[in-house]
């Protein structure tokens, strides 16, 4: 079957355009690489045996996404910015990437007649308020641009669905942390502000240490919980998401594990792993931090039989080796 991944160069991306060349999908990959890497792809041919297209361009340019869509069955749509902090500085850049990206890539699907797509969502679409563990009918209450944009992505996909009779998947991701066993592919970004990657920063002495963004909530520990999940079973999971496919309309699923850790565990089992201890310093609470986010994930796994398999250790272990054995990334 022939697959298009918008942001197939990217985190994510590349990790699932290693599963379904794999699985033995025919995959064209469209990214602008604002944010991807054409060495991720270089990477995952190795990994792979074999390779997919690559068309550089912006998933917003209509005219050459209609070509990128030959032949092609199904696309992921993957491309997007996805940093919070810049989406409150310049909520405009998120309306133009991410809802801009989708309209583009939209018109051109209806131009062709391409009718399947797997949505990259996320869990930043629930509300603060929203009782754990999250449940895909929870409240929603986006708290940032960022987020807006994704919950407005899911419901042009809904009506896509009512009205033009599309078959969508809206895949709500919670953490993803780590990278593929091989440490050929992982995360790659010059300023991460997520917890993971500062916190091998710190250990790799990139940053002088890592700030746990407030001890004083209400969790066994005081640091707050998260869902963390391997990159591999979330490339996994959007496999486990074609199935859904085959019944017309819009389906929303999270992807997480259902175990929370804490900042602590986290930064704990980092040291662990790599035989030392974390620099950190005891920070104030970040705003707009809900204490506990964990997904309930029993809809994805009793529809489609799907259930991440990897644990912390596994993707702390699979992030650390990518670090040292790639101190610049993809630059060397
Ligand atoms: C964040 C976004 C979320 C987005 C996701 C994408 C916010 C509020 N949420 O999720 O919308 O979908 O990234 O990957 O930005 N922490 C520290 N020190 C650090 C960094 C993080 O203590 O230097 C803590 C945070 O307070 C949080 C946990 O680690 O409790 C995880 O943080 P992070 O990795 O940024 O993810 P989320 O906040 O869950």
């Amino acid at each position: 079957m022939q697959i298009l991944v918008t942001g197939g160069a990217g985190y994510i991306g590349s990790h699932l355009v290693l599963a379904l060349l794999r699985a033995g999908h025919d995959v064209r990959v469209l990214d602008d690489l604002r944010a991807g890497h054409a060495q991720a792809l270089d990477r995952v041919a190795e990994l792979a045996g074999r390779s997919a297209e690559f068309v550089r361009a912006d998933v917003a340019d209509v005219p050459r996404v209609v070509d990128a869509l030959d032949g092609v069955h199904l696309v992921y749509h993957l491309a997007g910015s996805k940093a919070v902090g810049e989406s409150m500085g310049f909520p405009e850049r998120y309306f133009q990437n991410n809802l801009g990206g989708m309209a583009g890539l939209l018109t051109a699907m209806r131009q062709v007649g391409v009718d399947r797509i797997i949505f990259s969502s996320s869990a930043a679409v629930y509300g603060a308020e929203a009782e754990m563990p999250l449940s895909e009918g929870a409240t929603h209450g986006p708290a940032n641009p960022y987020a807006l944009t994704k919950a407005q992505g899911e419901q042009m996909l809904a009506w896509m669905a009512e009205r033009c009779g599309w078959s969508a998947v809206s895949l709500r991701y919670f953490n993803p942390v780590g990278a593929d066993a091989s440490g050929r592919i992982g995360e790659c970004c010059a300023e991460p502000t997520n917890l993971v990657p500062r916190v091998l920063q710190a250990l790799t002495g990139d940053i002088p240490h890592v700030a746990i963004f407030g001890e004083d909530y209400d969790t066994p520990d005081g640091t707050c919980l998260r869902d963390y999940i391997h990159i591999s079973d979330l490339a996994d999971a959007h496999l486990a998401a074609l199935d859904a496919l085959e019944r017309p309309g819009h389906h929303i699923y999270n992807v997480g594990t259902g175990r929370p850790y804490s900042v602590r565990e986290v930064i704990d089992g980092c040291s662990r792993v790599a035989g030392r201890p974390v620099p950190f310093v005891r920070g104030d609470r970040r705003p707009g931090d809900a204490p506990v986010a964990v997904a309930d994930p029993r809809r994805f796994a009793d529809d489609l039989g799907f259930r991440a398999e990897r644990g912390l250790d596994q993707m702390l272990e699979s992030a650390w080796r990518w670090v040292t054995e790639n101190p610049r990334g993809y630059a060397g």
